[in-house]
């Protein structure tokens, strides 16, 4: 049989197949000398001799490879209609995809790099803001609320199971049944992104990263989304904006449901029709990926460098207005502390004991933490700008009002 686009598609779903076999091969090797514990994670991976610093970049180099082009494949079959015509090729795809993702989402803060340890932090939370299951898994990923040896444990051993177990077991499969079946592919195509993954880890190498501090461990802090989450970002960030409390709707239940979705085609699809609409929803789901990165690329963490974006120096710069003097301006400490009841900061903060667990971190001692009062108006403004994913903009709010709701968060100084 004759698949539309065979070659191109055979050689998207052949080049992640055998760069996942790699990653498992590398993971392995990496396994011997890394520590999962929250001391020993960043310098174990340090201190490691060169030939397992290569070994790392090209882990890291082709798990970027193995995204980008497991998404571009299963975007090609939607659009050729392989969910139609190759129904187990189509659910083998997805997925070796899911696999391949959550094993890039489970792998990345394994370094513990500031970053990182940030990020293990938000994801926690984000899983945590939602209803039912959501905040037993929360305390499943980050057993005691912080990343510590047993959260990073279980990140570890979920990575070892998605890539070791799952997405090799996939790819295993596939290349035994394509070639069994003499399935024509896409010739050297099929080695490209071997090839450059191979290439960016000889040139670029895997980033270092600044080590996480205790802070980032205990209350983790503003982060930029990696590459492959800025749409996740941008549904956050946009069901946030109907709602602050809604941010689960875009970052878990609609991801969710498109996975349940694209399992599902080939049973919905079945009518004369459905080539059409599939094509146009591939297209409309496209177009949402590009106005994500429109808006929100700017903001991503670049995968060639791991050092935080420089949010910390700009939150920082903040001169310190005339108000930061150590005389406390009464009123207005009185009005921050009503705003902060009144405008639902204990939702999600606790602050001397009262006030939601999750997702924000408790705000006691806050002031002490930050550098002026500047800085929590600019913030509070524009939390996205420092790189916080999941506190909603209070930029609605008069600047006399966040004047005050900053004197108040600093003024909070006892931890
Ligand atoms: C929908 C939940 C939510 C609400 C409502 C919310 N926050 Fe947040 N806030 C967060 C989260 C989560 C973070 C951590 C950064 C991130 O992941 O976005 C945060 C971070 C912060 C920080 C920085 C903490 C740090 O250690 O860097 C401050 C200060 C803060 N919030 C103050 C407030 C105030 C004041 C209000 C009310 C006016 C408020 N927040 C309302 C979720 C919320």
């Amino acid at each position: 049989m004759k698949l539309p686009a065979q070659r191109l598609l055979g050689a998207g779903l052949l080049s992640v197949a055998i760069c996942t076999v790699a990653l498992a091969l590398t993971g392995l090797s990496l396994s011997r000398v890394y520590q999962p514990t929250a001391e020993g994670a960043y310098a174990s991976l340090q201190t490691m001799s060169n030939a397992y610093k290569a070994l790392q970049a090209v882990h890291y180099w082709l798990a970027f490879f193995a995204v980008l082009t497991s998404g571009l494949t299963i975007f090609g079959m939607l659009w050729y209609g392989w969910w139609r015509s190759a129904r187990g090729l189509w659910w083998s795809a997805l997925a070796l995809g899911l696999l391949v993702y959550g094993a890039q989402v489970t792998g990345k803060p394994l370094p513990l790099t500031q970053h990182d340890a940030r990020t293990m932090l938000t994801e926690a939370r984000i899983a945590g803001s939602a209803p039912g299951l959501g905040p037993a898994v929360k305390d499943w990923i980050l057993p005691g609320g912080t990343v510590n040896d047993g959260s990073l444990g279980r990140w570890y051993q979920l990575h070892r199971w998605l890539t070791g177990a799952g997405s090799l077991l996939v790819s295993v499969g596939l290349l035994v049944w394509m070639w069994r079946r003499k399935m024509p592919v896409g010739g050297y195509w099929t080695l490209a992104p071997l090839a450059l993954g191979l290439l960016l880890a000889a040139t670029v190498g895997a980033p270092a990263g600044t080590p996480a501090t205790h802070q980032d461990l205990r209350m983790g802090g503003p982060v930029a989304p990696m590459w492959y989450a800025v749409p996740m970002h941008a549904l956050l960030k946009w069901s946030q904006g109907l709602s602050p409390s809604l941010g689960w709707v875009g970052a878990i239940a609609i991801p969710t449901a498109l996975a349940v979705f694209a399992f599902a085609l080939p049973f919905l699809g079945r009518g004369k029709w459905a080539p059409v609409w599939v094509r146009g929803l591939g297209l409309f789901g496209a177009l949402v990926v590009v106005v994500a990165f429109a808006q929100f690329g700017s903001q991503m963490q670049s995968p060639a460098s791991r050092a935080a974006p420089d949010i910390d120096t700009a939150m920082h710069s903040g001169t310190p207005g005339m108000m930061d003097s150590e005389r406390m301006n009464e009123t207005m400490m009185r009005m921050g502390a009503r705003l902060f009841d009144e405008q639902g900061c204990r939702n999600c903060h606790s602050l001397d004991g009262k006030g939601a667990s999750g997702p924000g971190p408790a705000l006691d001692g806050i002031g002490a933490l930050k550098p002026s009062r500047s800085w929590f108006v600019s913030f509070l403004k524009d939390p996205a700008a420092q790189g916080a994913a999941l506190m909603p903009s209070y930029g609605h709010l008069s600047s006399e009002e966040l004047n005050a709701l900053a004197e108040f968060l600093r003024a909070q100084r006892k931890q």
